[in-house]
């Protein structure tokens, strides 16, 4: 059996390839988002602002923000003279999320992020990680920008390991996911989200992962039987 190496996916994340796939479902991420979630998505962006933002904490950055909704939680939890910034690379998403919050949102490339060495005191990524065309080279990218100690808040979708619950969830994930989501998006979005999902590495893996990218700490937590999790780690000194 061939082995794949973790950052090698079989689904193309070629950039402009997601970028405008993200272009086309903007209009309806939110609501599709929520309805396919059962609005869950929103408590697991709360989690991760309550388990990763500390009240000293004065730069945050939230990279692959897309419509802004986990860059207003870390607003709305941090301490009064905070500055978030949210930075995306595609405009339309960008848009939406200004639309919403009157916050800083820029149009960047979080392989290539427009900060200085170790300027953010926490770094958060919702569900944004996966569709990066290395995300091996996106989890160094925010190591640079990070300052030492400060951390990275990575949320993403995974695959559950309870045989029963993950079969279930495959069901779904599979079939009737792609099915609703590409139906109302019109767009591939959805089948693509069900396979970058199923081929993304387990929470230990991609906590080794970190360690290899310069990161300590590493700790992880698995949110609604496992359809979630979300991974935090400091960014080492050296
Ligand atoms: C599934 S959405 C997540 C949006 C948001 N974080 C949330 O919690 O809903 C993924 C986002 O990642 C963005 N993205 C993917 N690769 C990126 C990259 N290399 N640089 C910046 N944004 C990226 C996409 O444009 C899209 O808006």
């Amino acid at each position: 059996m061939a082995l794949r190496a973790p950052d090698s996916p079989t689904v193309s994340k070629e950039a402009r390839r997601i970028q405008s796939m993200f272009g086309a479902i903007a209009p309806v991420y939110d609501p599709l988002n929520h309805l396919l979630s059962l609005n869950i998505d929103q408590a697991w962006r709360r989690f991760a602002v309550r388990a990763s933002l500390r009240p000293t904490d004065r730069r945050v950055l939230d990279v692959a923000c897309g419509t802004g909704d986990l860059t207003a939680q870390l607003q709305r939890a941090a301490s009064p003279g905070t500055q978030v910034v949210g930075v995306d690379f595609c405009e339309p998403m960008l848009r939406r999320a200004a639309r919403k919050q009157p916050l800083p949102f820029l149009l960047a490339d979080g392989l290539r992020l427009p900060f200085a060495d170790r300027s953010f005191d926490l770094l958060t990524i919702g569900f944004g990680l996966r569709n990066m065309e290395s995300f091996e080279a996106g989890l160094r990218e925010m190591r640079r920008v990070l300052r030492p100690g400060g951390r990275l808040a990575i949320l993403e979708f995974t695959t559950p390991s309870n045989p029963i619950i993950r079969a279930v969830y495959l069901l779904y994930f599979r079939r009737l996911l792609p099915a609703i989501g590409n139906l109302v998006s019109r767009s591939e979005a959805y089948g693509y989200l069900s396979r970058s999902v199923l081929e993304w590495p387990s929470p230990r893996e991609l906590a080794r992962i970190l360690k290899r990218c310069g990161y300590r700490r590493v700790r992880h937590a698995e949110l609604s039987l496992g359809i979630a999790v979300l991974h935090i780690a400091e960014r080492a000194p050296r």
